[in-house]
């Protein structure tokens, strides 16, 4: 069995091994490539400072890339009785280099290895959650947009309330995900700060030249204090969960809209047959389980937040083993948004909708608003029209007019569509993901 990097004249108890190690041999998979990109940085670092020569440094990174490769084929693993990512990589590159190996991890801990990891980690699926934010976004404007002249009930209290339209309920869906990404932008800023060099969480005695890694990895600025910068962990993982958890609140809440409205008893929306599902009894049925699932998922993704929230909560500042069980709850999120908003956005763009809802007249009591208002606008006082317009529908002599003229901004009439797609547009290009992407192709010699 392989010595752990810590590991001197005894060893460790076996029992205490596995536990302490838990699920991180799995878990940091997921972290590999980014591992390999940190170390691609620090080592070129260290030569700039003396630390390693030049044909230490190329061959290290020559090294790194190989293993890099393995990362993106599938084929790299961390072997039985290493504990880490971070230790499989050290022993990839001792076993290939010797000495050369063993200097990597000159003014450095696991402990900033790892908080960079995850910072890199974060950038690179917040990046992949932006887009496919934007996409389902895009999908749903083009609904609203397509089916802005099609009425249907508004509620409250889901007691029938005042006409709303399709162009409003699609296009209500994809405001609110502007206001997710900007969480997602708050996250993506927060997370594209490079604590490397904080080392244990104290810094270091050799003199690291911190922004040279800061600019080799393509981040926006430091934790500059090596304290605050260990601190960020947990508290980044935290708040990107809270980014996430803005975007799946919205999907669960349109999740559920759309699980209530191609009910029966609504009948306003309904999924081509082949989106449904069936039941082992009841030969009838045609399920809408792609909405409960989208919202059994999202509204579990909100919990996350809370959970780290637990983990790390009453921790003094420093680093505990406690930071390592967040990676449990945190790493596995991102997979689970990008699942459900591509479905969103796929199924989003099959949901028929029903043109001729309005033509039951149970929903005519509805029209009373835009009655009361006519009136009101030919002079009569508010307050009268509206009781004009409530006697009459309790004598059954309402007749509701179905032509509605509504003007204002973000009404019915008047959507608003193009200026909620500039405020998305303007929000997804301020986080120019370009500047990370370069770099890290450049780290890798692509470019
Ligand atoms: N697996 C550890 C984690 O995720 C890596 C850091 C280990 N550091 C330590 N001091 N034991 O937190």
């Amino acid at each position: 069995m392989a010595k752990k990097l810590w590991e001197k004249a005894g060893t460790v108890n076996p029992e205490i091994e596995k536990f302490t190690v838990g699920k991180d041999r799995e878990l940091d998979l997921m972290l590999a490539p980014y591992d390999i990109l940190g170390s691609i940085a620090h080592s070129t670092m260290l030569r700039s400072i003396g630390m390693l020569t030049n044909e230490e440094t190329e061959s290290l990174h020559r090294e790194l890339r190989e293993i890099y490769t393995l990362t993106e084929s599938g084929d790299f693993c961390i072997e039985e009785g290493v504990e880490d990512v971070h230790s499989q990589v050290e022993l990839m590159l001792t076993r290939k280099l010797g000495d050369t190996g063993k200097k990597i991890h000159s003014g450095r801990s696991r402990n900033d290895q790892v908080l960079l990891d995850l910072k890199l980690f974060i950038r690179h699926e917040l990046q992949q959650v932006c887009h496919d934010t934007k996409e389902l976004f895009d999908r749903l404007i083009e609904k609203s947009n397509r089916h802005r002249n099609i009425l249907m009930p508004g509620y409250t209290h889901l007691q029938v309330a005042m006409p709303s339209s399709f162009g409003l309920w699609f296009g209500a869906y994809a405001e609110s995900l502007t206001d997710d990404m900007l969480f997602l932008k708050a996250a993506y800023c927060m997370c594209n700060r490079n604590p490397l060099g904080s080392a244990a969480g104290y810094g270091s005695s050799f003199p690291l030249d911190r922004s040279m890694t800061t600019n080799l990895m393509g981040f926006d600025s430091m934790n500059y204090n090596v304290v605050y910068a260990q601190m960020g962990r947990g508290k980044c993982e935290r708040n990107v969960a809270y980014a996430l958890a803005g975007v799946a609140g919205t999907l669960a809440k349109m999740a559920f809209d759309a699980c209530l409205f191609n009910s029966q008893n609504f009948g306003f929306i309904k999924l081509p047959a082949e989106c449904t599902t069936g039941s082992s009894i009841m030969p009838h049925k045609k399920n809408p389980d792609v909405f409960e699932l989208l919202r059994a998922k999202c509204n579990r993704l909100q919990a996350i937040p809370t959970d780290i929230t637990l983990i790390m909560n009453n921790l003094p500042s420093g680093y505990f083993r406690d930071l390592q069980i967040i990676k449990e709850v945190f790493l596995p999120a991102f997979e689970e948004l990008k699942n459900c908003l591509s479905m969103a956005a796929y199924i989003i763009e099959r949901i028929e909708v029903n043109e001729h809802i309005l033509d039951d007249s149970r929903y005519d009591p509805m029209f009373s608003v835009e009655e009361v208002n006519r009136l009101a606008a030919e002079g009569l006082p508010f307050r009268d029209a509206y009781k004009k317009v409530g006697l009459d529908i309790e004598a059954g002599t309402f007749i509701a007019d179905k032509e509605i003229h509504h003007t204002h901004e973000g009404s019915i009439g008047n959507l608003c569509n193009d200026s909620i797609s500039t405020l998305m547009q303007s929000i997804y290009d301020s986080m120019n993901f370009e500047k990370a992407i370069t770099a890290e192709k450049a780290l890798l010699g692509r470019i």
